[in-house]
């Protein structure tokens, strides 16, 4: 459920009207709803809260949408954040997340990075490699600390996602194999500045079936047993994120968190350990969408082009991942058209739907993009020298510009010409 609907003909976003906010900040533009982004995180945290023995850490995967007051919405109401990046720290931090809530994951962690993480002092890092482990173990050692950590182990499990945002095979880059735990263990628990606490795993995202996640979960359960078998201590198992969210009014969505948390209750039932969630999607996906005008509609030789104002640089989901956001028109109109939805971008991919049936718009119409709040603001680019998106929380009838449009002349003045010296 999200906040987004027509009410009188009108788009509105929670109390507030989408066209009057479109004259107001100008398109294209992101508008996300702090109540459905509340509600999601919360719908989430109850539907896991009795899983584990003690209650969980539910760490929002803040690459999904690393805006500051999106974060804020979220640590406000308990959450944490899972951070992949020096920057991402640093964005969750000043979002006000303590970092006894911050989960450090990634596969390429820097030793600045890693020293980084140790002094803010967070819950924990997840390790990808005993190389990692390695040069985990020598920062916090010249630190004079110790730092809580668990091994991410690859299931070698086929999330039955696209193939770009499956994690979990044996051929991903993710992980370590999940055979070679117990070396890992042996490994960390004989260096100094790393404590080896749990196993941590993340299949993939946007999976809309929960076998794969039930089949990977079991696996890791058999691993904990075969790890505390051979000796060693194991308080904590990080699930990761991945729970798919609907696209598409027109199909049937994912399972909801609801019958996630059941299966995770269950499968993991009597491994005592403090489970940690890291759920991006689910928690700011249809919490968001992205608004752009019409510029003008042009009749082609096979089909008629929509040509809209944002592009493959403002979400770039349908290019990468040939991804279905539904379009909606954001005056309601009844009538329909058939045509293919594109971006200015000099790219074929700048295309967002091909000959797609869509409420029936012309120049200067509005439309929305749904369920645009997850990796929409977060992956968009300056390409063709277009500026960033801009974003805007709604709360109530109240709105606030969250990330403003900066200018062509900003843009310009980050580069600088050389003037060369020596
Ligand atoms: N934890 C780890 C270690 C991850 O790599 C990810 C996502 C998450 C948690 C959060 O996953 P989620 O709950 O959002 O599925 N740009 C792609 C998605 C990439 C996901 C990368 N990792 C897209 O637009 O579909």
């Amino acid at each position: 459920m999200d906040h987004f609907e027509h009410r009188n003909g009108r788009l509105m976003a929670e109390d507030v009207d989408v066209a009057a906010l479109a004259e107001a900040v100008g398109t294209p533009f992101y508008c996300y709803s702090s109540a459905t982004i509340e509600r999601h995180f919360t719908v989430f945290r109850d539907a896991v809260a009795g899983a584990g023995n003690a209650p969980p850490l539910v760490a929002y995967a803040v690459k999904a949408n690393s805006n500051q007051a999106v974060i804020a919405t979220l640590a406000r109401i308990g959450a944490g954040a899972d951070v992949v990046s020096l920057g991402e720290m640093k964005r969750a931090l000043a979002a006000g997340v303590p970092a006894e809530r911050i989960v450090f994951s990634g596969v390429g962690k820097t030793a600045d990075e890693m020293e980084a993480a140790v002094q803010a002092g967070v819950y924990q890092i997840n390790l990808e490699s005993l190389p990692e482990a390695e040069m985990l173990s020598a920062v916090a050692a010249r630190m004079g600390r110790t730092v809580p950590v668990v091994f991410r182990v690859n299931p070698d499990v086929d999330a039955g996602t696209h193939a770009k945002i499956s994690t979990g095979k044996a051929e991903n880059k993710f992980g370590i194999p999940i055979d070679t735990t117990l070396e890992a263990f042996a490994l960390a628990a004989a260096l100094p500045g790393i404590e080896p606490v749990g196993v941590a795993l993340h299949i993939g995202s946007q999976l809309t079936d929960l076998a794969p996640l039930e089949q990977a979960f079991t696996r890791v359960g058999a691993l904990i047993a075969d790890l505390r078998a051979a000796g060693f201590t194991v308080s904590r198992a990080d699930l990761g994120g991945g729970l798919g969210v609907p696209y598409s009014a027109h199909t049937p969505g994912p399972p909801l968190p609801e019958a996630y948390g059941a299966m995770v209750a269950r499968v993991t039932a009597g491994w005592d350990v403090r489970l940690t969630f890291e759920p991006g999607r689910v928690i700011v996906g249809n919490a968001g969408v992205l608004v752009s005008r019409v510029i003008r509609v042009k009749t082609g030789a096979t089909t008629d082009f929509v040509i809209i104002d944002a592009a493959m640089n403002d979400l770039l989901r349908p290019s990468l991942y040939d991804a279905w956001h539904d379009i909606d028109s954001v005056m309601q109109t009844e009538e329909l058209m058939t045509a293919t939805v594109v971006g200015p971008v000099c790219e074929t991919g700048d295309t967002f739907a091909e000959g797609r049936e869509i409420p029936a718009v012309e120049a200067g119409d509005l439309v929305v993009f749904r369920t645009a709040g997850a990796y929409g603001a977060a992956m968009a680019s300056t390409y063709n020298s277009r500026l960033l998106t801009p974003e805007v929380l709604v709360k109530g009838d109240k709105w606030a510009l969250v990330r403003p449009r900066s200018t062509i002349e900003d843009l310009i003045a980050q580069d600088r010409v050389p003037n060369w010296v020596g």
